[in-house]
């Protein structure tokens, strides 16, 4: 299809870099979904759902397997002894998460670790008990730390702080948080902020927030949802005290896969740390006595509660592989391109009929752009409808915004460009004739 020049000079553009991109041939590792026809979709919706790899079909398999075949057996004597499963996950998942192979631990869901995180550092008294959040922050996120709230008998109207960016804006300024923190003061018991805000798609820097949380005494918590596999991340060097993520977003491990936490070693080798505890977090080599005292696993693993679901951590594994094999380094590299190719597309190819709020700055973004249409919401949700029909799925967030998520374990420079090409057409046959 031919368009107009500027999409067609980008499409020259597209097929060069993806010829260059020495990551490409991972997207052969993955299944992309196909549409009514068979034809393949372009897919750029990881930041809700990723893509399955094909290998983690044969890794839950492989589980089933030796369900199958062992029985009770398998937790010793299975592939991967199911006593030992999240142990074995940590090392690779705390190369991702920038930590210790002890500050991490694969477990529960992402709620649910948060929960168990805040029951650990979120410990109100009377002069200090408040929680500082972003204002438009996650509904979960907020679902949780009102109730944490009301759970210690406290009020959300004078406990919970949200933090909205200036007057006309969308994004907030790093200064602005450092600010309200110091505003906030003694009075605040803990910040817990996402590592990218999932509506806009700024990412922050988590070390100058755990600075400012700890200048006043506070604790400093993450919702790493959107950053894990997305952005590279250091969290033992940012002095974190925790944090959580999902794996069904950009690592990629199937709809309600087992999430991930991180608490830092200098709180998860300190028995003193309150905890609401279950058998799994209690020492391995003296679990099966059953005996009635709970014996401390040093680091995250300590949080545990249950025997871990081996069917939604299997294709961890899998995912967990291809990062090794990529490298998050050259994943990032390859995505700050990626996105920027896409941002630089759109913008082109449909001036003045949207705007893009993830910030421009692309040390400020992970992979994913918010599109916002103009023209208020009942257009620019045909426009999406319109785009999806079109065979390019991303996501849609009232009012106005379209999610889209290049990301480079799997997409390519041409389905950025594919991506912008169907909206730039989904927005010309959406307007009105004559205008
Ligand atoms: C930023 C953020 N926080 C929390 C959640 C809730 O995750 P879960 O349902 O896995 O607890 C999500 C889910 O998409 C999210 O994007």
């Amino acid at each position: 299809m031919s368009g107009p020049a500027p999409l067609d000079a980008a499409r020259v553009r597209a097929l060069a870099l993806d010829e260059g991109d020495e990551l490409r041939s991972f997207r052969t590792q993955f299944s992309m979904p196909r549409g009514t026809g068979g034809e393949e979709l372009t897919y750029l919706c990881g930041n809700s759902l990723g893509l399955a790899p094909l290998a983690a079909r044969a890794r839950v398999l492989e589980e089933l397997d030796d369900w199958e075949r062992l029985g009770v057996r398998g937790h010793e004597q299975g592939r991967r002894a199911w006593v030992g499963y999240a142990e074995r996950l940590a090392p690779s998942l705390a190369q991702l998460a920038g930590a210790l192979p002890g500050e991490v631990v694969a477990m529960n869901s992402l709620t649910v670790n948060l929960h168990l995180l805040l029951a650990s550092f979120y410990r109100p008294t009377g002069t200090r008990f408040r929680i500082l959040i972003e204002a438009g922050a996650f509904p979960s996120d907020r679902h949780l730390v009102t109730s944490q709230i009301r759970w210690h008998g406290l009020d959300p109207a004078t406990a919970l702080i949200e933090l909205a960016p200036r007057p006309g804006a969308e994004l907030l300024r790093m200064e602005d948080v450092e600010a309200r923190i110091g505003a906030a003061g003694t009075s605040l018991a803990l910040v817990l902020w996402p590592g990218v805000q999932y509506r806009t798609g700024q990412a922050f820097e988590l070390a100058p927030i755990v600075r400012s949380a700890h200048r006043v005494g506070a604790m400093a918590g993450f919702d790493l949802a959107h950053a894990i596999g997305n952005v590279p991340l250091a969290l033992h060097d940012s002095g974190a005290d925790f944090a959580a993520w999902c794996s069904y977003k950009y690592l990629n491990c199937g709809p309600g896969a087992i999430a991930g936490a991180f608490v830092h070693q200098r709180h998860g080798d300190d028995a003193r740390v309150p905890r609401l505890s279950g058998w799994w977090g209690s020492n391995p080599a003296t679990r099966f006595r059953m005996g009635s005292e709970f014996e401390l696993t040093p680091g995250a693993a300590g949080w545990q509660l249950s025997n871990p679901p081996i069917l939604s951590a299997a294709p961890l594994f899998a995912s967990l592989e291809l990062f090794a094999a990529a490298g998050m380094e050259r994943l990032r590299a390859k995505s700050l391109q990626l996105t920027a190719f896409l941002h630089d597309t759109l913008l082109a190819a449909c001036a003045g009929e949207i705007e893009i709020i993830t910030p421009a700055d692309p040390r400020q973004r992970g992979c994913q752009l918010s599109v916002r249409v103009l023209g208020g919401n009942e257009r620019a949700r045909q426009i999406f409808t319109a785009l999806e029909r079109r065979g390019v799925i991303g996501d849609w967030r009232e009012p106005d915004t379209i999610r889209l998520a290049p990301v480079p374990l799997y997409n390519s420079y041409l389905d950025a460009w594919r991506a912008a090409e169907q909206l730039a057409a989904s927005l010309r046959d959406g307007r009105a004739p004559g205008r």
